[in-house]
């Protein structure tokens, strides 16, 4: 019989020990390799070259020599190259789904195709915005002409996670690129494999050197990445822990950064939203079915005293139908966690709710140590009832399944308590009273509060954190402008 091989497996393959530097596949300076492992059963899927700083080094250089050309290039032609790349990624979304969802353990229904499927929207409107990088003229006088110009910065470092890999990466080539920039994207080394396809799909339309995908080890080719002198701005998505490192190092050499880090974000329910269809909002906004390994997680549910036990248990309810397993299987909603390390985190994290006094696991727990689920990085959707907000389960991002359940009475207290937080990334605010709502999503701080909806980002919106959650935007017109283009101004004086 013949044995068919998945397409992680065959991406794996056509990359084995390869990374993409000045328009050649390459296995760098040869520092070894790094498996990657699916999450879903524990196999090994494939092999990346474990880039250091001389591999970091060549790219950057790469990106500087294309960098003269493609700054030169007619924005609108850069924006059609991107347009091609989407057309090619939605022929291919199927293929693009799977590898993402063996590599990263999502599920292919409810994450990994709608992710394949983002990634071809995003390169798409980016695309579409290169005739946007208009500049101004300023009103000095009739004698003077002072306009100023959207210029790309130089080469762009970016390093991204392992969450949503392939529409992350996106998140950085397509303005970076669209804006002129050349890039030197750093993969995470869980899942590398569907970066490394979508940069197969780049390289056939773009000129060498102007994308370079490094893969490696944070410590060793991301931290290299964000010292390299040539590197004149810096994107990060990932933890806060590292957004510290690359702002530390961006500081020696003044290199702007854009940050979007963790969160820990408040899910606020009126009495009035003791509904179904909220209670569907909650378990969307806590992202349960990406085993909550997001960073706009709903992850502190405030309810209202009033409908506390009773709304409860309609989530327990609904929650309990929800089909964890096998990624590639399309009956399932929710996959595994990413990795050894993470599983075991969010493991110790569960086990804590259990020992904290005044603790009461309304449904979930630890993992099954036998059956099916034991197999993978399977955890299970987990609620802690009756806590507080001073928890280290309600103050840290567990990047895993677990909801703590918070009372409130009094409307200010629970504004207080969702702003009592280091983080300020998402919120949601559940009510239909929309005086009260709006209200509210005035007083939290984040970056992003949705009333009466938990959906994840679309192409178009400001997107970004406040305080330890992150700086800058990226995920629109604006974003491509602030992050990915400088202003220069001429002035000119046309009286002589
Ligand atoms: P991480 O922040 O360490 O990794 C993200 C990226 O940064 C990866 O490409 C990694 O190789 C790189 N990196 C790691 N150390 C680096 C360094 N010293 N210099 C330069 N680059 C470096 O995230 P990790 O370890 O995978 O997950 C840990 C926690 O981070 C999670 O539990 C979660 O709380 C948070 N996280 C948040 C994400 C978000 O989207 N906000 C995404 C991933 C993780
Ligand atoms: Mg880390």
């Amino acid at each position: 019989m013949a044995v068919t091989k998945s397409e992680a497996a065959r991406a794996g393959e056509f990359t084995r020990g390869q990374m993409l530097i000045d328009g050649a596949w390459t296995a760098g300076a040869g520092k070894g390799e790094i498996n990657v492992e699916s999450p879903g059963n524990r196999s090994i899927i494939g092999s990346i070259p474990r880039g250091g700083a001389e591999d970091v080094d060549q790219a950057v250089k790469a990106a500087t020599r294309a960098f003269a050309e493609w700054s030169r290039v007619i924005p609108r032609e850069r924006g059609r190259m991107l347009q091609k790349i989407a057309d090619v990624i939605e022929t291919r979304v199927e293929e693009l789904a799977r590898i993402i969802a063996e590599e990263t353990g999502n599920a292919l229904r409810t994450q990994a195709r709608p992710e394949a499927k983002a990634t071809a929207d995003i390169m798409r409107y980016f695309g579409g915005l290169a005739s946007e990088l208009k500049g101004e003229t300023i009103p000095l006088g009739e004698h003077v002409l002072s306009y100023t110009r959207r210029e790309p910065i130089g080469v762009v470092g970016a390093i991204i996670p392992w969450n949503a890999p392939v529409l992350l990466a996106t998140l950085k080539i397509a303005p970076a690129l669209c804006a002129g920039n050349t890039l030197v994207l750093k993969a995470a080394e869980d899942a590398p494999l569907g970066v490394l396809w979508l940069a197969k799909i780049c390289h056939e339309f773009l000129p060498k050197g102007v994308l370079n995908v490094i893969t490696g080890l944070g410590e060793e080719a991301g931290a290299a990445l964000s010292a390299h002198p040539g590197i004149r701005k810096l994107s990060f998505t990932g933890s806060t822990e590292v957004g510290k490192l690359i702002m530390r190092a961006a500081s020696d050499r003044i290199v702007p950064v854009s940050l979007e880090l963790g969160g820990k974000s408040p899910s606020i329910v009126y009495p009035d939203a003791n509904e179904d269809w909220v209670v569907d909002g909650i378990i969307a906004a806590m992202r349960f079915t990406r085993q909550s390994q997001s960073c706009t997680a709903g992850s502190r549910l405030f309810l209202h005293a009033d409908i506390f036990d009773s709304f409860l248990e309609a989530l327990a309810e609904k929650t309990a139908k929800l089909k964890i397993g096998d990624p590639l299987d399309e009956a399932n909603d929710v996959g595994a966690i990413i990795n050894e390390k993470q599983f075991t985190k969010v493991c110790r994290y569960v086990d804590e709710g259990m020992k904290q006094p005044g603790a009461k696991l309304h449904f979930g727990g630890l993992p099954p140590k036998s059956g099916p689920l034991s197999k993978g990085y399977f955890a299970l959707p987990t609620v802690f009832a009756n806590a507080a907000n001073d928890w280290r389960l309600a103050r840290e991002e567990i990047f895993g399944p677990v909801l703590v359940a918070i009372r409130w009475t009094d409307e200010a207290e629970a504004i207080r308590m969702a702003n009592d937080s280091h983080y300020g990334l998402a919120a949601y605010v559940w009510t239909k009273d929309i005086g009260r709502a709006l209200r509210a999503a005035h007083s939290i701080e984040a970056g992003w509060v949705q009333v009466n909806q938990g959906l994840g980002q679309t192409p178009g919106h400001s997107y970004g954190g406040i305080k330890q959650s992150g700086i800058g935007r990226e995920f629109s017109l604006e974003g491509m402008l602030d992050s990915f283009t400088h202003r220069k101004n001429v002035t000119v004086n046309i009286a002589c």
